[in-house]
């Protein structure tokens, strides 16, 4: 017979209740039952005088089953757990380790004692499921706290230490040694002293200041736009303050049911799996055996490779770092440094630890130091020589078994991996720039990048910090594939009619940080200007040229925030974009030379016109097997792009907002009306259409 979920056990008076649902604990329908049977069950017997509460293996419990939101309820509701929790009449002690969070923590606040390992980090994170505390929570953590302390707790769903948690009351004892051990003691201890059911719902909310709670909710205007789940927390905590701990209750529960039915907290919650998914590769089974990686190399000190040197010295992985000029190598290392310093200047890092992470970093000119490393990642100059060169000698240096990665963000990996007589060893680990700042990675898979290899990049990834996706060998690989087709677009709307600042806004009021023209404004408007002259793409007589308005922009020098002056002016060092008059006129001039009638553009157009063909492209880039899922794609738009986490991801929000149908129509719409081969939809959009099926379903 399986083992229960919450498991009874005694030691002497002591009744000990261990949550047995691994990996985390998840308040499944069978451990909230099993909660409920056990507390009653050790209040009524007479032999037990106190009940220790403990989750087994890794962690106390790590909250709500999130897979059971939105399905038919079963078991006893936690919110009745907890009551009966905090009405027993025997002292219940919840002892803490691992990661106790949301629901977790909520049933660690019915105990009437908290006991903590030195190790734990605690919190209540539903925010980054678009929901709120939904199991008092919001009632009972301002009661211990503080309320300004609790909404920064609950808004940034941080995970806070357990000394910090010590000091503000959310424990009332950190543990030395087992911590089972110092939780049945305790609750002798506490029998002993005949202490009193202590109930956080009786104690009184501290409001910190009159203005507190309207101060924190000024101060969250910029970040918590367009999520509505940090603005219920601001509510529940107003709730907290203003009314009888049970009426507070229910203020909690109807809001908690609003953000449960959302499409918000939809997208959020598909989003936390598909994170988790996107590491998973399909064809690389989880025991695949990894090569060990103890050491880095770097090739090239430029804005990447310095940023990725310091992913692994902040990981704790030496790493050493190879320029071929010793002032490069020089620069490299002096901004390296200067990142550090200014994070420990912002109180991001202790001062000596800008030592210790300088001093895994060793810089090279010379080969024969890289060959000790079990990983190396290229990051020179983006030209098919000057890596075919970098390859070539890397081949010869590099130790068997050692991974060779290139940061490449638009060259073919199948050819570089030609260079070697390793080209099983060879793969793309394509980062974003701050690159030690952006957390996506989109691995690349080249077509003879072997499974250990791909099993070990992806693990690697983890550690150094990132979250991880796998995708194939394509222009632009996924993410700036898509991104193109949305610069095309926005490109051609300026000719027909709008303005940088029109479109910038539909994009940013749908959620994005900025929209497409501040974006080249910040990047550098010259990147795209050399790249197209590198291509010839105006001499290309098959497709419509996107790059007129951008060339008669850069002709004027106006390259973006560096200059003062792009799509935008700029009084530096404010970096507020203020739109010109002078680049309407530019605009308007170069429509009149096209032969082009000016016209209104709606701002749903624009919102059309720039997503559904991301959308589409997504749609070939799944049907080429270039991402795995569509998911995948989503994980890379929301972390490399700043799509909005409340709007899932591209293919989610197709799916599950707008339907393919939708897109697939107004894709025909654009084509009817432009003449346009751009606009035909992809034929995995038109055989999903036709068969009633979504992205998710492939
Ligand atoms: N429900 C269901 N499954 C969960 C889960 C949860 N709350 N938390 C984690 N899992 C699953 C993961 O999907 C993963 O499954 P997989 O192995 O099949 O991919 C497995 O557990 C292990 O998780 P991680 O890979 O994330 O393990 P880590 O050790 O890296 O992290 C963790 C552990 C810190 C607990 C992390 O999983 C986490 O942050 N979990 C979510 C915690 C959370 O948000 N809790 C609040 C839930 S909402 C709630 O409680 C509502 C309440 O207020 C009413
Ligand atoms: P960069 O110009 O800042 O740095 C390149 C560095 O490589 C320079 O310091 C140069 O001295 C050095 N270098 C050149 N040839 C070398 C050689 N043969 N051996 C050793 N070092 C050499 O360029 P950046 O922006 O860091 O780009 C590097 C790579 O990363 C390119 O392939 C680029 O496409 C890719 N990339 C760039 C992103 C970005 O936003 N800058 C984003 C993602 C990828």
């Amino acid at each position: 017979m399986s083992e229960p979920a919450v498991i009874r056990s005694t030691q002497g008076e002591i009744g000990v209740l261990t949550v047995n649902n691994p990996p985390v604990n998840a308040l499944s329908a069978a451990v909230r039952t099993g909660l409920d049977e056990g507390v009653k069950a050790f209040g009524a017997d007479p032999a037990i005088k106190a009940i220790v509460l403990i989750g087994g293996g890794r962690t106390f419990i790590a909250g709500a089953d999130i897979r059971e939101f939105g399905k038919p309820r079963a078991g006893t509701d936690l919110n009745e757990v907890i009551r009966i929790m905090e009405t027993s009449p025997k002292i219940i002690v919840a002892a803490l380790h691992g990661t106790p969070l949301g629901g977790g923590l909520e049933t660690a606040l019915g105990a009437h004692y908290r006991i903590s390992a030195p190790t734990t980090r605690l919190g209540l994170p539903e925010v980054h499921l678009g929901l709120l505390p939904g199991a008092g929570g919001t009632q009972r953590l301002p009661r211990l706290t503080g309320a300004a302390y609790a909404l920064e707790a609950m808004v940034s769903g941080r995970h806070i230490p357990a000394k910090e948690a010590a000091s503000k009351g959310i424990v009332d004892r950190i543990a030395e040694g087992d911590l089972l051990q110092s939780a049945v003691a305790y609750a002798r201890e506490l029998v002993a002293q005949k202490a009193p059911l202590k109930r956080v719902r009786d104690q009184q909310v501290k409001l910190e200041s009159p203005t507190a709670i309207a101060d924190f909710e000024r101060s969250i205007a910029r970040k918590a736009r367009g999520f509505k789940a940090p603005w219920h927390i601001v509510k529940t905590v107003q709730a907290a303050v203003e009314l009888p701990f049970d009426q507070g209750l229910a203020r909690e529960r109807e809001l908690f049911q609003e953000l449960l039915t959302s499409s918000e907290s939809a997208a959020q919650r598909f989003y936390f799996f598909a994170e988790r998914e996107a590491a998973k590769v399909k064809d690389v089974p989880s025991d695949t055996p990894q090569r060990e990686i103890k050491t880095a190399g770097i090739i090239g000190a430029g804005t990447m490779g310095g940023g990725i040197a310091m992913n692994f010295a902040n990981a704790g992985i030496p790493v050493t770092v190879l320029e071929v000029k010793q002032d490069a190598l020089d620069r490299g290392l002096k901004t390296i440094r200067t990142n550090y310093e200014n994070t420990a200047k912002r109180g991001g890092m202790k001062a000596e630890d800008v030592e210790k992470r300088m001093a895994l970093i060793k810089p090279t000119m010379d080969y024969n130091d890289l060959k000790d490393a079990d990983v190396i990642i290229e990051a020179v100059f983006e030209t098919m020589e000057v890596k075919e060169g970098v390859f070539k000698k890397l081949d010869e240096v590099a130790k068997p078994g050692a991974i060779l990665a290139t940061n490449t963000s638009g060259l073919d990996v199948n050819q570089i991996a030609s260079y070697t007589k390793r080209p099983g060893d060879v793969i793309g680990m394509h980062f974003f720039s701050p690159a030690n700042v952006m957390k996506l990675l989109e691995n690349v898979r080249g077509k003879a990048t072997s499974k250990d290899v791909i099993a070990s990049v992806m693990t690697l990834s983890k550690r150094i910090g990132k979250i991880p996706t796998l995708v194939g060998v394509c222009e632009g690989f996924v993410g700036n594939r898509m991104l193109r087709q949305r610069g095309v677009q926005s490109a051609y709307m300026l000719e027909e009619g709008a303005l940088p600042q029109q479109i910038d806004k539909v994009i940013f009021d749908f959620g994005f940080p900025m929209g497409p023209f501040q974006m080249s404004d910040l990047a550098g408007n010259d990147v795209g200007w050399r790249i197209r002259q590198g291509k010839k793409e105006k001499e290309q007589r098959n497709v419509r040229y996107t790059g007129y308005v951008a060339d008669a922009i850069c002709e004027l020098g106006r390259f973006g925030q560096k200059t003062g002056s792009g799509y935008y002016k700029y009084n530096l060092p404010d970096r507020t974009p203020i739109p010109d008059p002078e680049v309407e006129k530019i605009i308007e001039e170069n429509s009149k030379r096209l032969g082009i009638t000016r016209r209104a553009i709606s701002d749903q157009e624009i919102l059309e016109r720039t997503l559904y063909p991301m959308v589409n492209e997504g749609a070939k880039i799944l049907e080429e097997g270039m991402a795995q899922r569509a998911l995948d794609i989503d994980v890379i738009w929301v972390n490399g792009y700043g799509w909005p986490v409340y709007r899932g991801g591209p293919m989610w929000w197709a799916d599950n907002v707008v339907g393919l149908k939708t897109i697939h129509d107004a894709l025909l719409k654009y084509k009817e009306m432009s003449g346009d081969p751009f606009w035909e939809p992809a034929p995995l959009l038109k055989r999903l259409v036709a068969e009633g099926k979504k992205f998710s379903d492939v």
